[in-house]
Parts: structure tokens; sequence; C-alpha cells
């Protein structure tokens, strides 16, 4: 492809858990490398991480203990999108996401529809619960007098193991992971170039089935070259209610500064929380490579790394 706009510097933003992704990404990126190939990269490599419990191999299980992966994808030149929800047995649902986009006249596809969609790819079919998501599953049973498995009525039980914590909690000390993780990576490529992508097992202990705002176009994630890329983790359900990312977009498209535009959605969010344990954080970033965080709590940060620096940097998110 030739290369129009050689002016532009790439930049890259990611959730605080992105920083291995993010590394790589931008390598490819200073490369010559697109957008939507970054942001894939930059999840594939959270994706696989052990030890990052909130996406891919070893996510955090449903209250029936089995891991359950959502995730999208957006290319901000042409705004198709991609997504998968609920996929079990499948460690990358970025890459299903991805060829959901190219593949089918689909943007969103879930459960055995996209098991079936990952083996028709010859995706290797794999067990992504570890010993320690499982032990982490059974100690939150634990911590709440309930036997793990055992639950009739899960209804019951998948709200009171999803409460989200209160800061006073006794059990906050035992419950050190953060349940309501996901990763998020914007990219701005040379060519002008836009994408977003979003990963997660979604919130910790969920009701089976259960899709969060990442996999949904406009909830957790939206891209388009003309305004910014924006993309959130938290508490999903805040950000489907109030469109949260598409509406950052919007603003942006109306005129707003980046500044403005996050505030705003963050207006959005605070006239709808019922709990103020329910969190929600934004990243974002505007086709000139400005970006920002924005957060519902205090001490969030988010990373940043444009081809200039060696290694992605933190930032603090702005609240209201
Ligand atoms: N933000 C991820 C989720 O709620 O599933």
């Amino acid at each position: 492809m030739t290369n129009a706009h050689s002016s532009i510097s790439p930049v890259m933003v990611a959730s605080e858990n992105g920083r291995a992704g993010m590394t790589a990404a931008m390598k490819l990126l200073r490369e010559g490398g697109h957008a939507l190939d970054a942001v894939e990269l930059a999840c594939r490599i959270t994706e696989a991480d052990p030890d990052e419990h909130s996406v891919g191999y070893s996510g955090l299980p449903n209250v029936l203990g089995e891991v359950e992966l959502d995730a999208s994808i957006m290319d901000g030149r042409t705004l198709k999108s991609g997504a998968v929800a609920a996929v079990q047995g499948y460690g990358h649902p970025i890459t299903l996401a991805r060829r959901m986009m190219s593949e089918l006249p689909h943007v969103l596809v879930v459960g055995r529809g996209a098991e079936r969609f990952a083996a028709e790819l010859d995706e290797c079919p794999a067990n992504q619960l570890t010993e320690t998501a499982l032990a982490r599953w059974r100690e939150r049973f634990v911590e709440y007098g309930l036997e793990p498995g055992a639950a009739k009525d899960l209804r019951t039980v998948a709200k009171q193991l999803t409460r989200p914590l209160n800061l006073q909690d006794k059990l906050l000390k035992a419950a050190k992971v953060d349940t309501l993780g996901t990763v998020n990576f914007l990219a701005l490529d040379q060519y002008g170039d836009l994408a977003s992508a979003v990963s997660t097992s979604g919130i910790a202990w969920k009701y089976p089935g259960r899709v969060g705002d990442s996999p949904i176009i406009g909830a957790g994630n939206y891209c388009d070259n003309r305004y910014g890329a924006v993309a959130c983790t938290g508490m999903g359900e805040l950000a489907i209610r109030v469109s949260t990312a598409r509406s950052l977009v919007l603003y942006l498209k109306m005129g707003m500064t980046l500044q403005e535009a996050g505030l705003e959605a963050l207006r959005d969010l605070h006239y709808i929380f019922t709990e103020p344990t329910q969190y929600m954080n934004i990243v974002a970033l505007t086709p000139k490579g400005e970006h920002s965080g924005f957060t519902t709590v205090p001490s969030k940060q988010y990373l940043y790394m444009n081809a200039e620096l060696t290694e992605p940097q933190l930032a603090d998110r702005t609240r209201l």
C-alpha cells in the first residue's frame, strides 16, 4: 500500500494490563504495520498470558466454573466490526472476532455458533481454565459460605458472588483479584487509520451466558477514523446502558474537545449509578493522536506509547 500519510506518527493506547501487547504492537506499527493488525496482535498477547485473569486463557470463570470469553474489533476506516461472546474452549476470541468481520456478513456471533466458527477455522480447542482461576472460583464460594458448584438457584448465587466489592467490605482483602478486568487496545497507524480491540473473560462468577460491553459495538468498543477510537473496562452493564464508546465518539463528532467528550461520557455513567462500587474506565484516541483516559473511580491509570518511546507510559485517568 502507498504510504500517503508518512508524516503521521503511530500511537497506541491501552488499559493498564496491556503493557506486553502494546510493546509488541508498537514495533509492528513502527515497521509500517496496520492499526488493525496491531490491536489484534496486542490482544492475542494478553489473551495468552496465564497471569492475566480477566482475559483469555486463565480468565476467571462464570458461576459454574466455566471460562466464557468475549471480544470485539473495529476498523475505523470502514467502520466494519466483528465480535464473539460467551465462547468456551477457544483462547483467542479476538482472532475469532477479526475473522468474523472478514468472513461473515455478521457483527456478533455467540456461544455454540462462535465455537463452531472457531472449529471451522481450524482453531485448536483447549481448556481455558487454569488451576489458579479454579482456586479463586472455589475461594469465592467459600468466602460467601457457599458450596462450590452445588447451587440449584444460580440466580441468587451469581447475584451474590458478583456483588461489586465495597471498600468497607471485610472480604476485600481476600478478593485481591480484579473481577471486572478487561483489556483495551486503540491504535493509530502511519496511514492515518484507527482500530480498536477489546477482549475479556467478563465479570467473574457471572451467570452463564452473561455478555458484557466488550463485544457490544457502541458500548465497550467504537472506532471511526474521522473522530476517534474509544474502549471501556469495568462493569460492562453500565457501558451497555448508556452506549459509552459510541457516545464519546459522537460527542467528538459534535465538536467537543477530547476532554469535554470524555467528561460528558462520565456524566452519562454517573447518572445511572446505583452502586458507587460499580466502576467504568474509558480510553480514547483521536485521529490526531491525542489520547486520554477517563474513570468513575479514584486512582486509575492507562497506558500509551508512540514511536519515539521505548516502552509504554502510564498516565492518570480523568474523573468528574
Ligand atoms: N467490561 C467487561 C465486562 O463487563 O464483561
